[in-house]
C-alpha cells in the first residue's frame, strides 16, 4: 500500500487525517464574477500546501480590516457563523501572479444564495478574510482504480477541479458529468468536448467543461430542460447511460457531489453495479471543527457521523440517505 502524501490522495479512508488547521487571515488574489457564481482566490500558503481534495475552509463573515465590516456588536447568529466551502483548486502564485508552481493560493466557487455569499461576492481583490481550514477529511484513491467518475449536480462540481488534478497527475482515467436544471445554472460556460463520450456512435453530449477538458478530463453535461447537443435528463441519467456503454467496469470508482436527493439516486445507481462510490455532502454547518455537533449524518450502522471531521466525504454504502 502507498503512502499518502500532500501530493497525493491516500488509499483508504482510515489514511485521511484532519491536518493542523491554519486560521488567520487570508488576502483576495483574484475573483470572478459571472451570473450567479463567484470564484475568489485566497493567497494563503498554509492552507494551499496542506488541502487535499473534498476538504473545505470556512470563510468568516466579521469583515475584518474591510470598510464593509458587519457591526461586531449587531452581528445576528446568521453572521457569527462561518460558512464552509469546498476547495476548488490550488492555485500556484508568484508575487500575486499564477505562474510557478508553487502552491500558495486555493480558490473557491459558490453560488451566491444568502447574506454570506451575497457578502463575500461583494469583496475586491486585495481585501484581507478571516479564514480557517482545511477542515475535514476528503477523497480517497481506493487501490485499483484505473477510471474514476466524477458525478456533479450544479454546484457540486466546486471540489471537483482540485480532485481532477490529483486524480490525473496520480495516472487514473477521469471523466467529469455535470448536470443542472437549464443552461444558466451551470456553474461553468460549456465548450465542444473534445472527444466527446459515445453511445452507439453518438455523442452523449457535445458540450463538456473548458477547465476539465482542458487538462484531460473527457467530460459531458446533462441539462434537464433539453437543449440543442446536451443529454436530455438528469445527471444521474447521463450516469446510466454512460454505464450502459462500459463492457468492462473493474477498477471504475465514482465520486459524487451535489443534492443529497441526486446523491441518493448515484449511491443505488452505483451500488446495482458493483462500484465503488464516495459522495461528499452538503450539511448546515456550525463550528466546522467537531464540537457543537450541528452537522450529524445517519449512517447504516446505526448512530450518526459528524459531516465536519468525520465527512464531508463519505463512503457511500455506509450511509443512510
Ligand atoms: C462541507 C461543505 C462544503 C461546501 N462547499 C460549497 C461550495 O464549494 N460552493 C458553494 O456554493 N456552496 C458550498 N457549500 C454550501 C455553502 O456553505 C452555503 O451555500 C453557504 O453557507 C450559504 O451561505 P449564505 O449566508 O449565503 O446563505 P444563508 O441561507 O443566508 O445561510 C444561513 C446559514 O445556513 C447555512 N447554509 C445555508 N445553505 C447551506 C448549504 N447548502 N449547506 C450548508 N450550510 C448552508 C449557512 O452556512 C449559514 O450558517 C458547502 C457546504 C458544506 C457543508
Ligand atoms: S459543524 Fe460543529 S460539529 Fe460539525
Amino acid at each position: 500500500m502507498s503512502q499518502a502524501t500532500t501530493k497525493t490522495l491516500p488509499n483508504s479512508p482510515d489514511q485521511r487525517f484532519l491536518p493542523p488547521v491554519f486560521s488567520g487571515v487570508a488576502k483576495i488574489v483574484a475573483k470572478e464574477r459571472y451570473r450567479n457564481f463567484c470564484r475568489l482566490t485566497f493567497r494563503c500558503p498554509e492552507i494551499a500546501a496542506k488541502a487535499q481534495p473534498g476538504q473545505f475552509v470556512n470563510l468568516y463573515l466579521d469583515g475584518l480590516g474591510t470598510e464593509t465590516s458587519f457591526e461586531r456588536s449587531s452581528l445576528p447568529m446568521a453572521v457569527i457563523l462561518p460558512r464552509p466551502f469546498s476547495v476548488a483548486k490550488i492555485v500556484p502564485l508568484k508575487k500575486g501572479v499564477i505562474q510557478s508552481d508553487d502552491p500558495q493560493a486555493f480558490s473557491v466557487l459558490f453560488d451566491i444564495r444568502g447574506t454570506g455569499t451575497n457578502w463575500l461576492a461583494q469583496l475586491t481583490t486585495d481585501v484581507p478574510v478571516r479564514v480557517s481550514g482545511p477542515l475535514g477529511k476528503g477523497f480517497w484513491l481506493p487501490e485499483g482504480t484505473k477510471t474514476a467518475v466524477l458525478v456533479a449536480g450544479g454546484l457540486g462540481i466546486a471540489p471537483f477541479p482540485f480532485l481532477a488534478e490529483r486524480l490525473k497527475a496520480q495516472g487514473v482515467e477521469t471523466i467529469l458529468l455535470l448536470g443542472a436544471k437549464t443552461k444558466d445554472k451551470l456553474p461553468f460556460d460549456p465548450v465542444r468536448a473534445e472527444f466527446p463520450l459515445l453511445r452507439n456512435g453518438k455523442p452523449l453530449s457535445y458540450w463538456g467543461v473548458d477547465e476539465f477538458e482542458s487538462i484531460g478530463v473527457r467530460s459531458a453535461i446533462a441539462l434537464e430542460e433539453p437543449e440543442d447537443g446536451f443529454f436530455a435528463g438528469t445527471v444521474t441519467q447521463l450516469f446510466e447511460a454512460w454505464l450502459s456503454t462500459q463492457k468492462e467496469l473493474d477498477g471504475t470508482a465514482v465520486y459524487g457531489c451535489g443534492p443529497t436527493q441526486m446523491l441518493k439516486v448515484l449511491t443505488q445507481l452505483a451500488q446495482s453495479y458493483g462500484l465503488h462510490c464516495q459522495v461528499s455532502l452538503e450539511e448546515r454547518m456550525g463550528c466546522g471543527i467537531g464540537i457543537c455537533f450541528g452537522c450529524p449524518i445517519p449512517v447504516k450502522s446505526g448512530g450518526y457521523r459528524l459531516c465536519c471531521t468525520d465527512g464531508p466525504v463519505f463512503d457511500a454504502s455506509e450511509l443512510a440517505l
